[in-house]
């Protein structure tokens, strides 16, 4: 039998610009994330002036937003992605956090564990970590709180 398709309407950001675009799924192959962290880990020369996220520890801050998420067990709720060049580079490492599309930049190790536990698992985003000029949020900062699957509380 074939997969069911669905027509869905994505939004991205680029550049802090928004970008619509229409796509084709199979709602049948989906999976069932809630949030989708993008964590930039592009590498570029050392020479580049704009600098890279990989070399300010992307794969880093990567690495630890999948052990942080496993640890809440919100592996399989919360996917943490590989991004490319997020086109904010002097703000690296960029991570931006779907559906809500808010972007985070200068994250580091020691960043993670707030970012769950306030934004992810309580739906607060964290506003020291912010980028400005985010008016597709139009003020808003906060969004749907995850919790904790039953078995943590
Ligand atoms: S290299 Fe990370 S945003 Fe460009």
């Amino acid at each position: 039998m074939p997969p069911e398709f669905c027509h869905i309407e994505v939004n991205c950001v680029a550049g802090l610009g928004r970008i619509t675009s229409r796509a084709l799924v199979a709602s049948t192959a989906m999976a069932p994330f809630e949030r989708h962290l993008f964590i930039c880990v592009n590498e570029r020369a050392c020479s580049s002036p704009k600098g890279c996220c990989f070399s300010k520890g992307g794969k880093d801050v990567r690495d630890a937003f999948k052990k942080a998420l496993a640890a809440v067990k919100l592996k399989g709720v919360v996917r943490a992605n590989n991004a490319g060049c997020l086109d904010i580079c002097e703000a690296g490492v960029a991570v931006v956090v779907y559906p809500e599309q808010v972007w985070y930049g200068g994250v580091t190790v020691a960043d993670v564990d707030e970012i769950v536990a306030q934004h992810i698992i309580g739906g607060e985003f964290v506003q020291r970590l912010m980028l400005p000029n985010q008016e597709h949020l139009a003020g808003v900062l906060s969004g749907p709180a995850l919790g904790v699957p039953a078995d943590e509380n």
